[in-house]
């Protein structure tokens, strides 16, 4: 059954379940041959499938609590620390970067930064699985206007909220940071482009395990695949 867990640092929940581009890495994984990094890996579920695809994984979060409830497994190397700054890979040794539902709480210079830092770690060929959450969420409708004119601007990370409070009245807003920055494919797309990667695939799309409060227009996610 699908249930969400919450993050215990507040900063939303973890999904039990696999979204589309998680199952998109844990498939990338069965052709790996160097080691992969899970970033914002949570209670380890995609780290945990890539380990049964074969892969070699480190596991990165925030909270070392949550780490700390992952399963002890062979081929699973605990990460805890904050991305980008804390983590350190050398120049082409990782085969594959997942980052489901964590870039929404990077700034866009942490985000620019850190894409940045995936092009340096990835080995050529390599890949990037980016989820993310978009402005076209129920909970910040309010947003919306505001985002597509900094966007028709050109603003360069329109989707920033420096106080989400401003915008939504969200019942479980206290469960996310007080600042968010909701992604869209554009955005993701052109700060992947500008870091060196190839992008493969950019789109909105609503997750399977999207909870229904959120619904909006079927926009309300982004993903990205990207290659070195
Ligand atoms: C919403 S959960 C997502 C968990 C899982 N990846 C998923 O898709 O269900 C976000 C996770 O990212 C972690 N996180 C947030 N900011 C981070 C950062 N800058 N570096 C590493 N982990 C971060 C949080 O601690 C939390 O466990």
């Amino acid at each position: 059954m699908h249930r969400r867990l919450p993050t215990q640092n507040r900063t939303g929940w973890a999904s039990n379940q696999l979204n589309e581009v998680s199952e998109l890495f844990v498939a990338h994984c069965r052709l790996v041959t160097r080691p992969v990094l899970d970033i914002g890996a949570a209670f380890g579920l995609a780290s945990l499938a890539a380990i049964e695809a074969g892969a070699t994984v480190y596991a990165n979060d925030l909270d070392p609590a949550h780490l700390a409830q992952i399963p002890p497994a062979e081929n699973l190397i605990l990460l805890p620390g904050r991305f980008p700054h804390d983590l350190h890979f050398p120049e082409n040794s990782l085969d594959a970067v997942h980052a489901s539902n964590i870039f929404h709480f990077l700034t866009g210079p942490q985000l620019a930064r850190g894409l940045k830092s995936i092009a340096h770690w990835l080995a050529p060929g390599g890949k990037l699985f980016v989820q993310a959450a978009t402005p076209w969420q129920k909970p910040f409708e309010a947003f919306i206007p505001v985002f597509e004119s900094r966007r028709a601007a050109g603003v360069e990370w329109p989707g920033w909220i420096e106080k989400t409070a401003d915008y939504s009245t969200h019942r479980k807003l206290g469960q996310i940071p007080s600042s968010i920055h909701l992604l869209d494919d554009k955005t993701l797309l052109t700060a992947a482009e500008t870091a060196g990667l190839t992008v493969e695939e950019s789109t909105l799309y609503r997750r399977r395990d999207l909870p229904r409060s959120l619904f909006h227009d079927g926009r309300e996610c982004t993903s990205l695949l990207a290659k070195k």
